[in-house]
């Protein structure tokens, strides 16, 4: 995803944030949340954020629904953004709550949400801590936010106690062609410190993305 490999460059000029950056950066809320605040108006334009594209969304769907247990089901969307896989799940029965560090990319997800007259709920926070209590979710799904978060094997320690036993994670992930990213191994390595299971599926169809894509692109899944 160009524009998230983008942030990564971006967020290392602004603060040091990013896959390259120091491990305590006490600035990591604010400065996150104001880039990401600055990229709500315009997020939507590429093709895999805002799925505005009937294909694109297509395909996001037929990738992702067979991932996870049967509607309803409750879903965490972290890091959810303007809210499109939010809303996309939550027009296929599930039950969905999004958070997100970011006010406006909050706004915008509410806004998606009622346009499409789904009851999807969104709140401002943080993704690394959500605040929520434990066993409270089906799944957590989390697209293109896990490698940008200062420590991705805490996070993802605290996403698994989001779950309910059986419960399943779902991680979208890239290792771009900027340099910015995470790879399969790394993730799927990072589940497994915490679960005795992690599937790796690579997300390298065209219609997914609006364009052929050259770089590593994937979902990790893990059911137990
Ligand atoms: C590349 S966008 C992905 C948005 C959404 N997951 C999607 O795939 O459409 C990254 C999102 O993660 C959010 N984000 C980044 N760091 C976060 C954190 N620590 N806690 C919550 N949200 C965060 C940003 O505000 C932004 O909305």
């Amino acid at each position: 995803m160009e524009s998230a490999a983008d942030f990564g460059m971006d967020l290392r000029r602004h603060g040091g944030l990013g896959p390259a950056a120091p491990p305590r950066c006490r600035r990591i809320g604010a400065v996150t949340g104001t880039y990401w605040d600055e990229q709500a108006d315009t997020f939507d334009d590429e093709p895999d954020h805002g799925l505005l594209d009937p294909a694109v969304r297509a395909a996001w769907g037929d990738a992702l629904l067979p991932l996870l247990p049967a509607a309803p089901a409750r879903v965490a969307d972290l890091g959810s953004g303007t809210g499109s896989l939010s809303v996309l799940l939550a027009e296929a029965g599930y039950e969905v709550a999004g958070l997100d560090l970011a006010p406006r990319m909050v706004e915008a997800a509410r806004a998606k949400a009622a346009a499409a007259g789904v009851d999807a709920r969104f709140e401002v926070g943080d993704a690394a801590a959500p605040p929520w209590a434990a066993g409270e979710f089906d799944v957590v799904l989390v697209r293109h936010v896990l490698w940008a978060l200062p420590d991705p094997d805490a996070a993802v320690g605290r996403w698994v106690r989001l779950l309910r036993p059986g419960g399943r994670l779902v991680l979208v992930e890239g290792r771009w062609s900027t340099g910015g990213g995470l790879t399969a191994e790394r993730v799927r390595h990072a589940v497994l410190r915490h679960r005795r299971e992690a599937d790796v599926t690579v997300l390298d169809d065209p219609a997914l993305w609006g364009r052929a894509i050259q770089d590593e692109r994937y979902v990790v899944t893990s059911r137990r």
